[in-house]
């Protein structure tokens, strides 16, 4: 069988040239980027000790030693309250009421991500195409069941927003672009794929989905070696 599938992958690669191999690293990197979720999420539980509802707990020191740079935080909800809360300010999200998750679970945990600028976490884990550059810390928002907080390996639920407002994330650290560029907000759906959308006000990106979020800039030149980081006043 297995001779048959090699023969069709040769087959394929001969007809289509480099695309299949493409698809292969896309779907390595998708599997990459799924396992790091599902450490986070393990690492993001062991902070909800006897949670609280509606308390953010900072789990960044649940992380081993090898997570340098990575900051990440755990919130635990009702049922419910997305759709008739919203949360202002999860670090850089702004979450508006109207949210609605699928399945129904009891409890749910949104896990809050943040790969941290000055290491490789952002583009080994989401590579990004060709000709393009980070210029803000990859940030992750995922919705998990709450019920049992010693789960591990727990797929995502889907969370929708139902109507209205869009979900804000807004960078704290965005590297000034060169000028006469123009960057771009990515989100990284769950499944690999990568959508590209206007950055307004020059750090901030909307989303009508959870997934992992940055602001990116496509360069036809190298990008200049010193880009300067300009912090942004807090909101
Ligand atoms: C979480 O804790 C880490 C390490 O103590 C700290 O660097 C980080 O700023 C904290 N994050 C938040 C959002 O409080
Ligand atoms: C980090 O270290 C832990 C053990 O301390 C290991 O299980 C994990 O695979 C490592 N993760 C990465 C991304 O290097
Ligand atoms: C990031 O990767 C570059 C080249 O791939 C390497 O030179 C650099 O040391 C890495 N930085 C960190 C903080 O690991
Ligand atoms: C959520 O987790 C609880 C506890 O493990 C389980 O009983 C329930 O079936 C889960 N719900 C879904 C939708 O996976
Ligand atoms: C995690 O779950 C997926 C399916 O949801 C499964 O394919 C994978 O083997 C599981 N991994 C571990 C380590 O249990
Ligand atoms: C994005 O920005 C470009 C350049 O400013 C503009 O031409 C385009 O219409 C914008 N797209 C959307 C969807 O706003
Ligand atoms: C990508 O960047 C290289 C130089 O770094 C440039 O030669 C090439 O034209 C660029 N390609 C695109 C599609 O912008």
């Amino acid at each position: 069988m297995w001779i048959l599938s090699l023969l069709m992958i040769l087959i394929l690669s001969s007809l289509t040239g480099h695309q299949v191999v493409v698809m292969a690293d896309d779907a390595v990197s998708t599997a990459k980027a799924n396992s790091l979720d599902s450490s986070l999420q393990e690492y993001a539980y062991r902070a909800l000790v006897k949670p609280k509802i509606g308390t953010f707990y900072n789990a960044t020191t649940q992380l081993p030693s090898n997570f340098t740079g990575v900051t990440l935080a755990a919130l635990r909800l009702r049922s419910g309250s997305l759709r008739r809360y919203d949360i202002p300010n999860y670090n850089e999200f702004q979450i508006p009421k109207g949210l609605v998750q699928t399945p129904y679970v009891k409890r749910l945990v949104l896990v809050y991500q943040n790969l941290g600028n000055n290491n490789n976490w952002s583009s080994n884990y989401y590579p990004l195409p060709p000709n393009h550059t980070y210029l803000a810390p990859l940030l992750g928002l995922v919705a998990y069941n709450g019920s049992d907080l010693f789960a591990t390996n727990l797929s995502h639920l889907n969370l929708n927003v139902a109507a209205g407002h869009p979900i804000i994330v807004r960078f704290r650290n965005v590297k000034s672009p060169p000028p006469g560029t123009l960057p771009k907000c990515v989100r990284f759906d769950l499944f690999g794929a990568s959508h590209f959308t206007n950055v307004t006000g020059g750090n901030t990106c909307s989303t009508f989905q959870q997934g992992h979020f940055s602001i990116v800039l496509q360069y036809s030149t190298p990008p200049p070696p010193t880009i300067t980081i300009s912090p942004l006043p807090s909101p």
